[in-house]
């Protein structure tokens, strides 16, 4: 078969390792592979390349993605449905792969209602790990795995100076990477977007901190989070094409209120884009891996509209449709870090 594969929507580590497993697994399947690049925008404008073993080679641990990537959503964009469906036709693309996360995975569904359908399937890939019907996407682990290094490192800096130190994290509206980081790291307090948070409290919670002898306290907030009476800080109330602004600056907000209310030094720290990049840990590379051959064998079966999913330790699929709603953060993890307050 003549298979299209492409990556968009934000990146992570670990993506270059599920497109080397689907190039693998799909030369040793007689298939011939098409890289699209750039996102979406590859498609339109006919942009690909032939991958080889070549290609992939050395690619494994390597963060990005080879292939590219952008917000483009061809759904907003004049002409652009008709300009890809062309240009995939006119290529003999028999099925798109497409990596990505809930935006990426959305078009990537409708390509397959079109009436003149694209099959395509989709695999799971976002650091804000929010797609429902899977426990993991590609890039989740290491993004965690990078915050959880930087609360190691901000704690012996907050500990030497008396300091409270916010660390924002990011993962839109869901707050799994703030969760696992923050109890991976150790934080004294942990803000998602699935609860609003009093910022009395959080205070209240340094104060006791001090009463007992710490004279430290490190905080992860979600960028998503906010308190109550207040909406979620944005840089930039402009929307990109899926429509999403662009969120950040809770920590900033935080640190000012804390270190007023208090008079307690406060420093806060956003770790942007820091937490998309780099090797990706072992487990990425083995569910990117995993994902990369399933979604091969899906298209090989004729399962289309289905996306790649682990649900406890195993691989399966599930339908695309059921994979765009935004799985929020597991409720038993969150209270388990309450625990630790
Ligand atoms: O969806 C992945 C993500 O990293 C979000 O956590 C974050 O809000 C957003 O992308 C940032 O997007 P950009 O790379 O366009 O700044």
């Amino acid at each position: 078969m003549r298979i299209g594969m492409m990556t968009g929507g934000g990146d992570s580590s670990a993506i270059n390792a599920a497109i080397r497993a689907v190039v693998r697994r799909g030369l040793e399947g007689g298939h011939q592979i098409l890289g699209f690049k750039n996102g979406w925008a590859g498609p339109i404008n006919g942009d690909y390349m032939e991958m080889t073993a070549d290609l992939v080679s050395g690619i494994l641990p390597r963060g990005g993605t080879i292939l590219g990537t952008s917000r483009t959503n061809p759904f907003k964009l004049e002409g652009a449905v008709e300009k890809m469906t062309g240009n995939l036709k006119h290529l003999g693309i028999e099925a798109m792969i497409c990596i990505g996360g809930d935006d990426t995975l959305g078009v990537a569904h409708k390509l397959n209602g079109l009436d003149e359908p694209i099959p395509a399937v989709g695999i799971p890939q976002t650091i804000d790990n929010d797609i429902n019907g899977t426990d993991y996407a590609i890039g989740f682990q290491t993004a965690v795995a990078v915050a959880t290094d930087a609360l190691d490192k901000l704690h012996t800096t907050a500990e030497s100076h008396h300091r409270i130190i916010v660390v924002e994290v990011m993962g839109r509206d869901a707050g799994h990477v703030a969760l696992y980081a923050g109890i991976a790291g150790g934080a004294d307090v942990v803000l998602v977007p699935e609860h609003r948070f009093d910022i009395d409290a959080i205070i209240d919670r340094i104060k006791r901190r001090r009463q007992s002898g710490k004279t430290f306290s490190i905080i992860v907030v979600a960028e998503g989070a906010r308190p109550e009476g207040r909406e979620q800080v944005v840089i930039s109330e402009k929307t990109d094409a899926f429509g999403h602004v662009r969120l950040g600056g809770v920590a900033e907000y935080l640190a000012n209120v804390i270190e007023e209310k208090t008079g307690l030094e406060t420093r806060s720290m956003n770790l942007g884009h820091l937490q998309r990049g780099g090797m990706a840990t072992p487990f990425d590379r083995i569910v990117a891996t995993e994902f990369g051959i399933a979604a091969i064998e899906l298209v090989e079966k004729g399962e289309f509209d289905r996306m790649t999913a682990i649900q406890c330790g195993t691989v399966t699929s599930i339908p695309l449709e059921e994979a765009l709603t935004i799985r929020p953060i597991d409720e038993r993890i969150f209270q388990m870090a309450q625990t630790f307050y």
